[in-house]
């Protein structure tokens, strides 16, 4: 396998235009894919089909395209501070502009872990200096953080993991859940996989070089018992709760009576790999939750499709692929996917899987309702100009020496897409076109505003 030893340099490029018309594209709106024009003027869209004389900076003929709402990825790994050997914000963002992501969540299983407002404060800081792209943080849930979980502002919500994984951050005590689900009030989301669960089969398996019994290790039991645990949790306090991750059938199940409090999400890994790659791409493929079955991937589908999964998210967790091609179980979990998500996706609805709106909604809508987001995830008057051009004829080979990502590498290496992001803009400036980088940091602290009550208080605007 081939590997890109550096990432490409940026090339200096386009300062934003005062006011830009998108014109003549297919525009995926709130109601449907329509054919008309887009004024974006500063950092907001400031009208859909506007009057025919309005006077411009910039006219983009957008004839051919499709232009959709930018991406919010709710679950991203991007290693600053502490593990910039991987990544860092300035080369997650610039794949991000590439692949159509225009707004990133980020866990805080960073280095240290992001667990105080301080540590909070401190990554918004260095996005603030280093993000092409919009930007928030989780603040990470320890067993005796309870006062800062409580005092926490300008974040998303609260993530605990219930089940470890990359790094130290793990909440498996009942005690201290409850505390947690009781005692607080921003959202919740967790890394479902039962601790003891996994630790019993890890035992059982002790010795193994085989990556293949990660999904023994990681199984089905250890994720339909830890997401039922928290699903029993936010019932019994009533708290918002977002289930990462979803990698099981079972899991879809539970998720079928989800009254009005819990919303869940499933990643491009566990939609599109199961067990059987395992001798194709080895540690690859290795992540938490493990994947599992052809069988759960088509329930993972059907899931998606009857809005028992809201979102889609990519759980980009970039590791070098010196680390990765240790052998099991030295070698780390996760998988790099930010800027290649929304074309694997675009290639389903090429091949007739799921609909442009459904992947639209499920990629930009729903996290924006989910988190809380202020004037993002759609296209609609007033709303931030965070878009994305896409090409949905285009066909191009994912390629490990293409890749921005730090970490150089993508499982789909040699893989043929069709539908690619093309142009990228980020509250009004444009950060990507075809290949180039806009040079200057468009991103900006994403706002939330809790008080909006999520998902289902929202779905139905
Ligand atoms: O496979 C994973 N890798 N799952 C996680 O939950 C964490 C992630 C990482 O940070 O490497």
């Amino acid at each position: 396998m081939s590997r890109a030893t550096t990432n490409r340099p940026s090339p200096p490029f386009v300062f934003p235009a005062m006011k830009t018309l998108i014109k003549n594209a297919q525009v995926v709106l709130p109601t449907g894919v329509e054919s008309t024009a887009i004024l974006i003027d500063g950092e907001r869209i400031a009208a859909i089909d506007p009057a025919g004389h309005t006077a411009v900076d910039e006219i983009v003929d957008a004839s051919g395209y499709h232009l959709l709402p930018g991406v919010i990825d709710d679950q991203v790994h991007f290693r600053e501070p502490g593990l910039t050997h991987k990544e860092d914000l300035a080369t997650a963002s610039r794949a991000c502009a590439k692949g159509g992501v225009t707004t990133y969540l980020e866990m805080p299983n960073t280095r240290p872990p992001a667990t105080t407002q301080a540590l909070l404060d401190a990554k918004l800081a260095l996005a603030a200096k280093n993000s092409l792209v919009n930007y928030g943080f989780y603040i990470g849930a320890t067993p005796d953080n309870i006062a800062d979980l409580r005092s926490a502002t300008n974040t998303p919500g609260i993530k605990i993991f219930i089940g470890s994984s990359t790094g130290d951050l793990l909440v498996d005590d009942q005690d201290d859940l409850e505390r947690i689900f009781s005692e607080t009030t921003l959202p919740i989301t967790a890394h479902c996989e039962d601790e003891t669960t996994v630790r019993e089969n890890a035992a059982r398996l002790a010795g193994t070089t085989d990556v293949a019994d990660h999904s023994r290790i990681r199984d089905h039991r250890a994720a339909r018992i830890a997401t039922q645990r928290a699903i029993d949790l936010a019932r019994r306090h009533q708290h918002r709760f977002h289930v990462l991750h979803v990698s099981t059938g079972t899991e879809t199940n539970l998720l079928a009576d989800h009254g009005t409090l819990i919303t869940a999400e499933a990643c491009p890994h566990h939609l599109l790999l199961s067990v059987d790659d395992y001798p194709r791409l080895g540690t690859l493929m290795q992540a938490n939750p493990s994947v599992k079955t052809k069988a759960d991937n088509r329930q993972l589908w059907q899931a998606l499709q009857d809005n028992r999964i809201q979102v889609l998210a990519t759980d980009h967790a970039p590791h070098t692929l010196e680390e990765k091609q240790q052998s099991y179980p030295q070698s780390p979990s996760g998988i790099p996917a930010i800027e290649n998500h929304l074309a694997l996706m675009l290639n389903e609805v090429h091949q007739g899987r799921i609909s442009l709106e459904r992947v639209v909604e499920a990629m930009c809508d729903a996290p924006a309702r989910v988190w809380d987001i202020v004037g993002k995830g759609r296209i609609a008057e007033g709303y931030d100009a965070d878009l994305v051009l896409v090409d949905l004829q285009q066909t191009k080979t994912i390629r490990n020496e293409e890749q921005i990502t730090k970490c150089g590498w993508s499982p789909w290496h040699g893989h043929n897409t069709t539908g690619w992001p093309v142009r990228t803009w980020v509250n009004g400036q444009e950060v990507y076109r075809e290949g180039q980088f806009a040079t200057s940091c468009a991103g900006k602290a994403a706002l939330f505003d809790h008080a909006r009550g999520g998902y289902w208080a929202t779905v139905n605007d």
